[in-house]
């Protein structure tokens, strides 16, 4: 592929779906990289995507595509634009969230080719509570590169199929998130900011101390993963017993699927 564009479109308040997104796209070795990080784009634009291929990742909330990025998502126009399709899940399931990912694409003009369900840590994770730690770990990058490869290989041959792709329709019953969120711990918070700036949906504000607008929160966990002094801990009840549950449930290693 090297003659054609690759169009990163993410949503990653974690960071974890962009590292599969940029594997993606180095093994698809485009000419020209554009990058769209949805994760902090606040002002709603229309967008038209254009020529080469696209690579559209988002992070799986209880199994389905989180309501932020199908919004942002929404802003982007593409008129048969080849586009592979990423969920990242943190070792549960990925359950019906590629297939609304698929939907989500198509009515906005992308032609589907590939999609692929990844793992990465859970974004409840913590040193103690350790779920999917460390993923994407080499093996992942490794498959993701891969993946790149044969999408292009895919794309030589002129095979720009949509491939079956895993999950349900009608989706699963959507979940709704907020009411909790991260809180600060005042003894250590240095009053830094970091927690605002990595907030995808602007709930955190910071001045002479730090508030959160709970009810808005989407409990993505940015502002705990950032803190650089550990001072943003996740540990409502809610959240504590959804923790001891997915480390109990969801220890064992699962392997990225690939729908090509
Ligand atoms: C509110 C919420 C719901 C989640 N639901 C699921 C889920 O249904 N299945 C799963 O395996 N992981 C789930 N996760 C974990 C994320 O999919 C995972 O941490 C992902 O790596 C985050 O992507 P990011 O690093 O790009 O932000 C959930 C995380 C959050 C914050």
């Amino acid at each position: 592929m090297k003659d054609k564009y690759v169009h990163l479109i993410y949503f990653s308040p974690t960071g974890t779906t962009r590292k599969i997104v940029d594997a993606i796209a180095e093994g698809l070795s485009a000419a020209q990289t554009n990058r769209h990080d949805l994760t902090y784009a606040f002002e709603k634009e229309q967008q038209d995507i254009a020529g080469g291929v696209a690579v559209i990742g988002i992070p799986v909330y209880a199994g389905r595509v989180p309501e932020d990025c199908l919004e942002r998502i929404a802003g982007y126009q593409a008129d048969g634009v080849p586009a592979v399709l990423v969920a990242l899940y943190g070792n549960r399931e990925f359950e019906d969230a590629l297939v609304e990912l698929r939907d989500v694409a198509i009515e906005q003009g992308f032609n589907v080719i590939a999609a692929g369900a990844f793992i990465g840590e859970h974004s409840y994770s913590t040193p103690k509570r350790p779920i999917a730690a460390g993923r994407p770990d080499v093996e992942d990058l490794r498959l993701a590169v891969k993946f790149g490869q044969d999408i292009a290989a895919k794309i030589e041959r002129g095979d720009l199929e949509t491939p079956e792709i895993e999950g349900h329709v009608p989706y699963r019953e959507r979940v709704k998130f907020g009411g909790v969120s991260p809180q600060t711990d005042a003894e250590h918070c240095t009053l830094c900011g970091e927690c605002a700036r990595a907030c995808p949906v602007r709930v955190v504000t910071v001045s002479d101390s730090v508030t959160t607008q709970a009810e808005n929160c989407i409990m993505c966990c940015a502002c705990v993963k950032i803190c650089p002094v550990d001072a943003r801990p996740f540990n409502h009840p809610r959240i504590e017993e959804r923790r001891d549950l997915l480390v109990r449930n969801c220890s064992t290693p699962k392997t990225p699927r690939i729908f090509l």
